[in-house]
């Protein structure tokens, strides 16, 4: 057991026996290999070759090389000792039409990392869509044109035909907000479309496509233990002058929260996000009824948390980015400590998301698929990476967790982001959030300090039980 995991952790940092402890990455951050077996380019490879798109011009062509280098990861992971790994299918890399026929190179590659996941004790969580879509239905109109959800629904038909009997755990979108909002209407990341009215529409026919392929998942292939999810990033919107109730708060959280949690969990959308359809002349391309119709339960909903959304409410002044409907709040700086992200370290965000979220369906479990920090690592003489800041954040909302559990939420599970330091979008390379350390010239990987103290937390959790 390392030093770093102290007497307090030990005591602190209890969790239920059944508890699932794991770690998540996405296809497009760690895979490389982008024009190797078969697989054709995604949105993502467009957008970081358009100039001015990602810090410093970097691309994720090789990123950490995942794609050769799976069975070192799967090992890693085995040495921190996780029930589970979340990582995603790249769909340009199963199917590089976009649909149609199982590229068998690409389904081979899926197949060796579950069945290796497998012999290591480690179950998959397979997620179908980390923003990485095939380019070839972009040019098709991508999120905003409605057959999406078609091929979206045929897409993870044939993932789960591809891998079904290796793998029971699926997830169907992570984050519609980021790929519908930071997509469509900043356009900071791909396809980099800066249009409100568009961002709205993708939002809609992301939530039907979760809804299309919850019913194709169950439907094809089926097991009786099979689990299907989706990952939401909820972000508390708190309006430092009036409150998480204030008006300012109220409309940030209304686009980013709300309207996916009303949306998967309902099948309905918010009247104001209805007003939102009105305003930017929606009315006769989002359907809710058809929303109502496909509508699906989820086994459990999987939460990503990072961070609070801290807001002002500025009369009359446009929100600057991403929050179209919103025009009378501002986003402002969180309060120190920082991430290298320019985030708050703000562990009371989750606490409160998690009671709000467990107080609205007492009767839905939760399950936090991301959670992690970006810090400016460095190796130190011993050769060693001292991330006691990663350490810090990581054991603070785990403590939460264990806080949220006592007063009776039902929380299952835990994932940090992220394995290794891999590709962050529009960022590129300058943020690592991994547990393990990647040279980005070398490829080489070096499990930071934090990477043996979660590997203790899940020990001291393992023995107990
Ligand atoms: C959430 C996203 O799912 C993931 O891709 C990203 O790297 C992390 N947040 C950190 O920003």
């Amino acid at each position: 057991m390392t030093e770093l995991f102290t007497p307090s952790d030990r005591d602190r940092l209890v969790l239920p026996p059944d508890f699932r402890w794991g770690v998540a990455t996405s296809s497009h951050q760690i895979e490389g290999a982008v024009a190797e077996g078969g697989r054709s380019p995604s949105v993502w490879d467009t957008f970081s070759h358009t100039p001015g798109r990602v810090v410093g011009g970097q691309h994720a062509d090789v990123t950490v090389d995942h794609y050769h280098r799976m069975a070192e990861d799967v090992a890693l992971m085995a040495d921190l000792g996780v029930d589970t790994y979340r990582f995603s299918i790249a769909w340009s890399r199963l199917l590089p039409d976009g649909v149609g026929e199982v590229n068998p190179a690409g389904a081979a590659f899926y197949r060796r990392l579950c069945e290796t996941l497998r012999e290591a004790g480690i179950t998959p969580l397979v997620a179908l869509y980390h923003w990485d879509h095939p380019q070839v239905l972009q040019d098709r109109g991508g999120w905003a044109n409605p057959e999406m959800v078609e091929w979206f629904a045929a897409y993870a038909a044939a993932a789960k035909r591809t891998l079904g009997d290796l793998a029971s755990d699926w997830l169907t979108l992570n984050e519609p907000y980021c790929a519908a909002f930071l997509g469509h209407a900043s356009g900071i990341h791909a396809p980099g479309i800066a249009d409100p009215a568009t961002a709205h529409l993708a939002a809609h026919h992301m939530m039907l496509a979760h809804h299309r392929a919850v019913a194709t998942l169950r439907e094809t292939a089926p097991n009786d233990d099979d689990t299907v999810t989706i990952a939401l990033n909820l972000i508390p919107a708190w309006d430092d002058e009036e409150g998480p109730a204030g008006p300012a708060a109220k409309a940030v959280d209304m686009v980013q929260n709300q309207l996916f949690l009303d949306a998967v969990l309902e099948g309905r959308y918010p009247d104001e996000v209805l007003a939102h359809h009105r305003r930017f002349g929606l009315e006769d391309r989002v359907d809710p009824d058809e929303l109502a119709r496909v509508h699906q339960p989820i086994d459990y909903l999987a939460i990503n948390y990072y961070n609070i959304t801290h807001v002002v409410r500025r009369d009359g002044a446009p929100f600057p980015d991403g929050f179209p409907g919103a025009d009378d709040a501002v986003c402002v700086d969180p309060p120190e400590p920082r991430t290298d992200m320019g985030w708050g370290v703000e562990p009371e965000g989750l606490a409160w998301m998690l009671r709000r979220v467990a107080a609205a369906h007492p009767d839905l479990p939760l399950v936090i698929s991301e959670n992690g920090a970006a810090f400016p690592d460095e190796v130190s003489e011993d050769g060693r990476i001292h991330d006691a800041q990663r350490i810090a954040y990581l054991r603070d909302h785990i403590g939460v967790v264990v806080d949220a559990i006592a007063d009776g939420v039902d929380v299952r599970g835990y994932h940090v982001w992220s394995l290794l330091d891999n590709f962050e979008w529009s960022l590129g390379y300058g943020m690592r959030f991994g547990l393990i350390r990647v040279d980005f010239d070398s490829l080489e990987r070096t499990p930071k300090d934090s990477a043996r103290w979660y590997a203790a937390v899940i020990d001291a959790n393992r023995d107990r039980a």
